[in-house]
């Protein structure tokens, strides 16, 4: 039976350009989508710009500009960037639309009235130069656990979130000063009251996560989830539903995360579906949420409290899909240091597809991983162009070739491909990418094994009916490997489609029905040498 499938991208801070560490990421999250829809299920694949929280005013800062400035800049120069990269969004949208902000304060609002938000006085960090109380990023300590100097929303060396106990003492990063207690009227969120419902719900869908989400929700489930303050002392952000709260801003993390609900009711408004089949019980339905590893907690914990915090059957996250860091040349992506490329640079000199592909074939499934061009460009020469577009290549440009014939195709071959639609489906499903890629260029390796057995330069002057056969089994191998490599490289597989006048791409194997005129086509090699 084809399921509901939501798939979430998380959504990029606007503050600043994408590297290819965070694409490295995202992809997971096409690849899903694509693959899927290929199945035959109804698909919903979101995300947008997060245009909130501190990230953004810290940048806007900086520049003399409005945190609305750098928003909407960076918002459109991702859209741009997912949009070379053919990222198959349902909706790509921002945190900042009308829309967007209206529903998350519903969403708030009920997590009020049901309870699970209340308020506290509390002392909380204040710069009494800047007159101000410091959102948790704009305190600067010395992180509890590993000792680094961090910012006071998550260390970047160790991933721990600070309590707001922790963040006193620490210095105001505007200016320096040693922040100072003062007392602030703050809202809460319970996360201990959803503490055994997340846990028995993680018991039952963690068997499928990578391993460094299942390590990093147990040590939090483990230490016990503790409150967390949810409103702001800020301009910039989401209002706070709530009469006494006009002049704070909701935690940039609540808003940002309900944007995968609200892109869902937002697309199903407009195409006339039902919501609620993506996202409550019993519709036969699952999600997907795809990151990098310093988000695991806030889809893996807190979406999920605010999901039974509505107390309206919703059905949670089922599937983190949570990818290591890229590094470049064996050092972090930064671009103050200038160290590795943006996305944008990197679309400007690589082809797509290969890219998408490099970036899956060698990306940080399990473990940190490396890109250096170097690399890249082996996959591109020796696994892509050697292999793939040679096949394509040979069989379709076959000197003098006019028509691909019906005729027999090799049995064994026709098993192989009908395995491998079962294999790397299940090899996607179980989020083993790298391993799915492999096992389409398993394909591709033994498809020009046969054609080199075949010797169709031969065959060609000795037995027509043979050489039929060949021609006609490797073209279709390459129909199949259109649908297979559709959800990784749809560019490369779009045009194959046409080369053999294929419909729609589908995940069943897929036999040529009529002669292909050849004539007619301006085939082209897939892929160019790089230098
Ligand atoms: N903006 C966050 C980051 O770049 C990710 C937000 S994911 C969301 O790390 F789900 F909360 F939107
Ligand atoms: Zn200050």
């Amino acid at each position: 039976m084809n399921k509901n499938i939501l798939v979430g991208n998380a959504w990029p801070y606007a503050n600043s350009s994408l590297h290819l560490g965070h694409i490295a990421g995202l992809i997971s999250g096409d690849i899903l989508a694509r693959y899927h829809r290929l199945n035959g299920d109804r698909v919903m694949f979101v995300s947008g710009s997060d245009c909130h929280g501190t990230p953004i005013t810290e940048r806007a800062r900086k520049e003399g500009k409005t945190p609305k400035e750098i928003a909407d800049y960076y918002d459109k120069e991702f859209r741009g960037l997912f949009e070379k990269l053919n990222f198959s969004y349902d909706l790509y949208s921002n945190t900042d639309t009308d829309y967007h902000k209206e529903k998350v304060k519903e969403l708030f609002k009920k997590l009020y009235d049901n309870g699970y938000i209340y308020e506290k006085i509390e002392p909380q960090c204040y710069c009494e130069k800047c007159n101000k109380f410091l959102a948790d990023r704009e305190v600067v300590l010395k992180c509890p656990e590993c000792g680094e100097e961090t910012k006071g929303d998550q260390c970047d060396s160790c991933l721990h979130v600070p309590t707001q106990e922790e963040l006193i003492g620490g210095n105001c990063i505007v200016c320096g000063s040693k922040t100072v207690q003062r007392d602030n009227k703050i809202l809460y969120l319970k996360l201990p009251e959803f503490q055994k419902e997340i846990e028995e719900h993680t018991k039952e869908v963690e068997y499928a996560w990578r391993i460094n989400a299942r390590n990093e929700t147990e040590k939090y489930l483990k230490q016990g989830l503790v409150e967390r303050a949810v409103t702001r002392d800020i301009t910039w952000g989401v209002e706070i539903p709530i009469s006494g709260y006009e002049d704070k801003r909701m935690y940039v993390w609540i808003d940002a995360v309900l944007g995968y609900l609200t892109d869902t009711m937002k697309v199903c408004e407009e195409r006339g579906w039902d919501w609620e089949d993506f996202w409550k019980e019993g519709r036969n339905n699952k999600i997907y949420m795809c990151h990098g590893k310093d988000n695991i907690v806030f889809h893996s914990i807190i979406l999920n409290a605010l999901l039974l915090g509505q107390k309206e059957n919703y059905h949670l996250v089922d599937t983190i899909v949570s990818t290591e860091y890229l590094n470049y040349n064996d050092q972090k992506f930064s671009k103050s240091k200038k160290i590795g490329i943006t996305a944008l640079e990197a679309i400007e000199i690589y082809p797509i597809d290969s890219l998408r592909f490099h970036l899956i074939n060698n990306g940080p499934e399990r473990k940190d991983t490396n890109f250096t061009p170097e690399d890249f460009i082996a996959t591109h020469n020796s696994e892509l162009l050697n292999k793939f577009g040679n096949l394509v290549n040979r069989t379709l440009k076959f000197k003098n070739l006019e028509k691909i014939k019906l005729a027999t195709m090799d049995s064994e071959i026709k098993d192989l491909i009908e395995i491998t639609y079962k294999e790397v489906g299940g090899l996607i499903e179980k989020l083993e990418f790298r391993e799915a890629t492999n096992k389409i260029m398993n394909l591709v390796e033994v498809a020009n094994k046969y054609y080199d057995s075949k010797e169709p330069w031969k065959q060609v002057k000795e037995d027509e009916q043979e050489f039929n056969n060949t021609i006609f089994t490797c073209s279709n191998i390459i129909a199949n490997l259109s649908n297979l490599f559709e959800p990784i490289m749809p560019e490369t597989t779009k045009k194959i489609r046409e080369y053999l006048e294929l419909k729609e791409p589908s995940w069943q194997p897929t036999y040529l029905e009529k002669e292909i005129d050849l004539t007619t086509k301006d085939i082209q090699a897939l892929f160019e040498r790089i230098k």
